[in-house]
């Protein structure tokens, strides 16, 4: 059975953003104070972290101001928080709460309303999994140093593309820390129909991916709705391997192109002015092996947005940029933006016209967890520690 931990509450995730900022703000204290060491090296990145970490450690007032604060956690989130973590353990070989990621789902009721951390084992489930729509406040947590890998090879073919996926997520509040999600069917040779494979399919709102790892070809991350947050991440992929109509903030995450002829890493699929989705890639690393083959993005909807700031672009962008796809007319609709980004990809001078080099005013709005709303519901992962302190207790 499953165990109720009461003690790990809402509180103790308050603590430990409070340990996690003190690891971090320090750096950048010492850095303004005028006496300082001119040695001090600190990237960009750690600043940006810190400065976002301060906006959570403002939450404690906040709270207390009351629902009509617009910087105050989600009411139905801090219950979730205070109402107890629920643990399930999922190990392979048996020792668990169960021995499959579908049991461990099964087993978390409709319209849940508390955390549930799944603690995965390390090791290889092949299981197609759905977390439903009701099934809110799901965690699925794998261990650093032996990250589980989640794999089937789901096709659009079978299962139409958006469903080929290993892993569904249509619930909110979802956070994977330290999982591998796959999808295993064949690289795509062009010659069948219907080979796009999708890893993992994200469509609740206000979900945070930490250190995660989502492995394909075509169509690898649907990033399908709703805010997320994906951090220490790695993606990878041939043709629109990033897709969807999420509105996303993408941090310290590589993005692999294994293409072999032409690449596309994002396809955006904003269709309406109205919209506010988008892609924002900020202090991410675009490599692969190759010259030239791989697209930023491609217009496969009306009016896709995109930006990357930050980012090390390697030789596998090809310099025109972007791609309006077969729709040269949506050079006039897309916003594909580009912020000091660095790396022979990212070199200005075959980009393509509607490439949009953005002004420090204009990028301003993706530098920020507000882009996400991130201080509505964006809490730091657990520390592995205070995890597996629980696990123990509860062996
Ligand atoms: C929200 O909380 C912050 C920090 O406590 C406070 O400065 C601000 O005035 C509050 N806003 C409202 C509308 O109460
Ligand atoms: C989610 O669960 C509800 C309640 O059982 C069911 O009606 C609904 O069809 C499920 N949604 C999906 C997408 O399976
Ligand atoms: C998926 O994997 C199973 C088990 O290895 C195999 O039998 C099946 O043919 C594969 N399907 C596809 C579409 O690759
Ligand atoms: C796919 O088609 C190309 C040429 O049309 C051919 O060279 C290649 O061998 C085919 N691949 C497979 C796996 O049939
Ligand atoms: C960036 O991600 C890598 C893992 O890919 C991690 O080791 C590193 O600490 C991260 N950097 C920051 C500043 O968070
Ligand atoms: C980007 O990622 C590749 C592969 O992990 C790595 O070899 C390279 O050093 C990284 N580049 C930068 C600038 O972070
Ligand atoms: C990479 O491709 C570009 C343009 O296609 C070409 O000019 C360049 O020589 C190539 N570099 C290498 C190392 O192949
Ligand atoms: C957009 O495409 C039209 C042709 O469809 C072309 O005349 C125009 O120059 C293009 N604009 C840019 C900025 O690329």
């Amino acid at each position: 059975m499953a165990q109720e931990l009461t003690r790990f509450t809402f509180f103790a995730t308050l603590l430990l953003t409070t340990l996690l900022a003190l690891q971090l703000i320090p750096t950048v204290i010492s850095h303004n104070n005028a006496g300082a060491p001119a040695s001090y090296n600190i990237s960009p990145l750690d600043m940006w972290i810190a400065h976002n970490i301060k906006e959570h450690e403002e939450r404690k007032p906040n709270i207390a101001h009351g629902p009509f604060n617009r910087t105050v956690l989600d009411k139905a989130l801090i219950q979730a928080e205070e109402g107890g973590i629920k643990l399930i353990k999922v190990k392979k070989d048996g020792g668990g709460d169960f021995d499959t990621l579908t049991a461990a789902v099964d087993s978390i009721p409709f319209h849940n309303k508390q955390r549930v951390v799944v603690w995965i084992g390390g090791g290889e489930y092949f299981e197609k999994i759905a977390i439903n729509q009701t099934k809110d406040f799901v965690m699925f947590y794998g261990e650093p140093l032996d990250m589980p890998k989640i794999v089937y090879n789901g096709t659009a073919a079978e299962f139409g593309t958006v469903n080929s996926a290993t892993v569904v997520v249509e619930s909110d509040y979802f956070i994977a820390v330290n999982i591998i999600f796959v999808n295993s069917a064949p690289m795509p040779d062009g010659n069948r129909t219907g080979e796009q494979a999708v890893a993992m399919r994200i469509s609740g709102d206000k979900a945070a991916f930490h250190n995660c790892k989502f492995l394909g070809f075509q169509d690898t991350l649907c990033d399908d709705r709703g805010m997320h947050f994906f951090k220490d991440c790695y993606v990878e992929g041939t043709v629109d391997f990033i897709f969807g109509n999420g509105k996303s903030l993408y941090l310290n995450t590589t993005i692999k192109s294994v293409a072999k002829n032409i690449g596309v890493v994002t396809a955006q699929a904003r269709e309406t002015v109205g919209d506010e989705s988008g892609f924002a890639f900020l202090y991410c690393n675009i490599t692969g092996e190759g010259n030239s083959t791989t697209y930023l993005g491609r217009a496969w909807k009306l009016r896709p947005r995109v930006i990357f700031a930050y980012t090390y672009m390697g030789t596998i962008i090809k310099s025109e940029g972007w791609s309006t796809d077969k729709y040269p007319e949506r050079n006039g609709t897309v916003y594909y933006g580009e912020y000091k980004c660095k790396g022979p990809g990212a070199s200005l001078s075959g980009r393509v016209g509607y490439a949009k080099i953005l002004q420090p005013v204009e990028i301003i709005p993706f530098l920020s967890l507000t882009y996400i709303h991130g201080s509505n519901w964006l809490l730091p992962p657990p520390k592995v520690e205070m995890l597996n302190h629980l696990l123990k207790k509860t062996v």
